[in-house]
């Protein structure tokens, strides 16, 4: 068991990066300690999820002709009642509702199967407090570089990244881990680049690697490594909804693999990310298209596919359209659209 000894399984399963664990952790904060309350972090997602469906984008659902989605709506007035009034929660008919204790008045209503936990309910009312900043949804803001928060152990980062993951674990009073081994290293970072644990000649060769950049030559030999472009494809194949097979009752097999390894071929070469986009979605229309991009429109047709002799050819067409529209927003556009 010399593997398991060197490795021990917790290795694995523990969290491969400090910055999941900052963004998991991001709401707790707000709620715990007195740093400001962020719109798109904290109030957002709680209106979101127990206010918009009836105060929200969809204009056939919306109750009390109220929009808690938008700046306007958050802010106007209503036979004297203001559901958000900056600076001032006492004043405002969003908090009046959501601390009332009549059921006639507490919103959500009570039949809405939603409710708000005392954590949240305080976060609106501080969020108010504080001045009820509103921010458009966080994904159609341009990415902005934030300032570099400020740290007590100053020894601590090697890179600006370092000190958001040290900010944070300051601010929960917690101290970084000691450094991983160089066993650990090369494992979780084989694991990462190319989905595969490292040989154990592999393993040998690096920590018999007396030079300071072994670490930086063992990634740039990964990210060179075919296994790397296989690693990437696995994540676009799942987006893209790869299948062996057709789905439905049958499950017959189908002829798909092309696709998948031009997916991975992709990577490998560094195909950029317009030439990406543009092969997937149309190879076969290009001007005198290749092989090559052909098999790339591939893309297109991994919706499921009804051989069933009783299968309604009009039905299944818009089935396989409206899952091609659905993919191709949620790969390319980051959006649910269903
Ligand atoms: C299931 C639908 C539903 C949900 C969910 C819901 N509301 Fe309402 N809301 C209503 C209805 C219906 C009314 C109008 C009746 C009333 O005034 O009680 C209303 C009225 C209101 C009003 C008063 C508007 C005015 O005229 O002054 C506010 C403020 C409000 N809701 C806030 C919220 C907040 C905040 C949430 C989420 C925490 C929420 N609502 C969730 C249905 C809903």
């Amino acid at each position: 068991m010399l593997a398991g000894a060197r490795y021990p399984p917790a290795t694995v399963f523990a969290p491969r990066s400090a910055f999941v664990l900052l963004l998991a952790a991001s709401p707790a904060l707000a709620q715990s300690s007195q740093a400001p309350i962020d719109f798109n972090r904290d109030v957002r997602p709680i209106l979101a999820d127990r206010c918009f469906a009836c105060h929200g984008f969809d204009a056939k659902a919306r109750k009390a002709e109220l929009r808690l989605d938008t700046l306007d709506g958050q802010r106007a007035e209503r036979e004297g009642r203001v559901p958000v009034r900056p600076g001032d929660p006492d004043g405002s008919e969003l908090i009046a509702r959501i601390e009332s204790h009549d059921p006639e008045r507490v919103m959500p209503p009570p039949d809405s199967q939603r409710v708000l936990s005392d954590a949240e309910r305080a976060v609106l009312r501080r969020w108010i407090a504080e001045g009820a900043a509103f921010a458009e949804h966080w994904a159609f803001l341009p990415p902005r570089r934030p300032e570099l928060p400020a740290v007590a152990d100053a020894a601590w980062p090697r890179q600006d990244l370092d000190r958001f993951v040290l900010a944070r674990l300051e601010a929960s009073g917690l101290a970084p881990a000691p450094e991983a081994t160089r066993e650990t290293l090369i494992r979780r970072v084989t694991l990462d680049l190319t989905g595969l644990p490292p040989t154990p000649e592999r393993i040998d060769a690096f920590l018999a690697d007396p030079r300071p950049d072994a670490y930086e030559r063992l990634v740039d030999e990964l990210l060179a490594s075919p296994h790397h472009g296989e690693r990437m494809a696995q994540m676009w194949l799942d987006a893209a909804r790869y299948a062996d097979t057709n789905g439905y009752h049958h499950d017959n097999i189908r002829t798909a693999w092309p696709y998948r390894d031009w997916v991975i071929e992709a990577f490998r070469r560094d195909l950029p990310f317009d030439r990406f986009v543009i092969e997937q979605l149309a190879g076969d229309l290009l001007a005198e298209p290749d092989e090559s991009q052909r098999i790339a429109s591939g893309f297109c047709r991994m919706h499921n596919i009804n051989d069933e002799g009783g299968a309604i050819d009009a039905e299944y067409r818009v089935e396989a359209v409206a899952d091609r529209i659905e993919t191709i927003a949620t790969t390319f556009m980051g959006l649910t659209f269903t």
